[in-house]
C-alpha cells in the first residue's frame, strides 16, 4: 500500500485491525508529498513507479492509500498490470443516501477537487443531491508536519468549513485520507448535527472482498506485520508518523530498489 505520506496511515491501521493475518508493505512517497498540488504526469510517474515495486516485492495486491493517487492514476494502473488494485473512492454514495437535507460537502486537495474522473463520479452518484466541493490546500502540508494542533490549521479549518455550514449541509465526506487525523477538529466545528464520513472502512472491506475473490488471503497460522518504507527520510516525518500512532521505524526504498 502507498501513499504521498502518513495519511495512509489511516488505512493501514483499518486493515491490520481487520486483516490482522496479512503482512503489509507501506510506502510514503515522502520525498513527493503532497501529491495534492502536482500534475497528473507526476502523479502518474510516481503511481507506476512505486506499484512496480511492490510487485517486485511480491505484493499479491495493491492499495492506493490516496485519493488524489486514485483518482489520477487508478485506471491506467490497473490496465496494465494484473493484482488486485484497491483505491480510495469518494464516498459520495454512502453520503447521498444517508443526507436529509440532500446536501453533502466533500473536503479534497486540489487535484482531487479538478480531476474528470472524480467530477464524473461525484455526478453519477449524487442525483437529487446538491454536492459542494471544497478544496483544502495547506492542510495535508501541516498535518505531515505533525502541526495537528496548530493556530494554522485550525485557521484553515475554519476557513474551508464556515462557508459549508451556512448551506445546510448534514453530511461531510472527508476526501483525503490525511484528514481523518483531524476528524475531532472538523466535527468540532461542523456540529454534532452532521455526519463525517470517512473511507477506512470501505477500503478495508473492498481488499477483504478482493482477496477473498481471488483466494490471495493469508494462511489461518500466518501472523500478519507492516514494514515502512519512505522515499525520503526525515527527523520530521518519522516524528509525524510516531505522533499519528505508528510506533515502527521507517527504512528508505531507494536502498532496498537497488539492493
Ligand atoms: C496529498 O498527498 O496531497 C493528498 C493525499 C490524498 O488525497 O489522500
Amino acid at each position: 500500500m502507498f501513499d504521498s505520506g502518513v495519511g495512509g496511515l489511516s488505512i493501514a491501521k483499518c486493515i491490520r485491525q481487520h486483516l490482522p493475518r496479512e503482512r503489509l508493505v507501506y510506502v510514503a512517497d515522502s520525498a513527493y508529498a503532497p501529491y495534492g498540488d502536482k500534475g497528473v504526469e507526476l502523479i502518474t510517474e510516481r503511481v507506476n513507479l512505486i506499484a512496480g515495486q511492490l510487485i517486485k516485492f511480491n505484493a499479491k495486491a495493491l492499495v492506493i492509500a490516496c485519493n488524489t493517487a486514485t483518482v489520477n492514476a487508478i485506471d491506467q494502473l490497473r490496465a496494465q498490470i494484473a493484482l488486485p488494485v484497491i483505491g480510495v473512492e469518494p464516498a459520495i454514495k454512502p453520503a447521498a443516501r444517508h443526507s436529509k437535507s440532500k446536501k453533502v460537502a466533500l473536503l479534497v486537495t486540489s487535484a482531487t477537487a479538478t480531476n474528470q474522473r472524480f467530477l464524473t463520479l461525484v455526478e453519477k452518484y449524487s442525483a437529487g443531491v446538491e454536492v459542494f466541493i471544497q478544496p483544502c490546500p495547506g492542510l495535508v502540508e501541516l498535518i505531515e508536519q505533525g502541526k495537528l494542533n496548530s493556530r494554522q490549521c485550525s485557521g484553515l479549518l475554519q476557513q474551508y468549513l464556515h462557508p459549508l455550514m451556512t448551506q445546510g449541509i448534514d453530511t461531510l465526506v472527508l476526501g483525503c485520507t490525511h484528514y481523518p487525523f483531524l476528524l475531532e477538529k472538523i466535527q468540532l466545528i461542523a456540529g454534532p448535527g452532521i455526519k463525517v464520513i470517512e473511507t477506512a472502512t470501505p477500503v478495508t472491506r473492498e481488499l477483504k472482498r478482493q482477496l477473498d475473490k481471488h483466494q490471495l488471503c493469508a494462511p489461518e497460522d500466518q501472523s500478519g506485520n507492516i514494514r515502512f518504507l519512505t522515499s525520503s527520510f526525515t527527523q520530521q516525518a518519522s516524528q509525524t508518523s510516531a505522533q499519528l500512532g505508528n510506533r515502527e521505524q521507517y527504512q528508505l526504498f531507494s536502498q532496498l530498489w537497488q539492493a
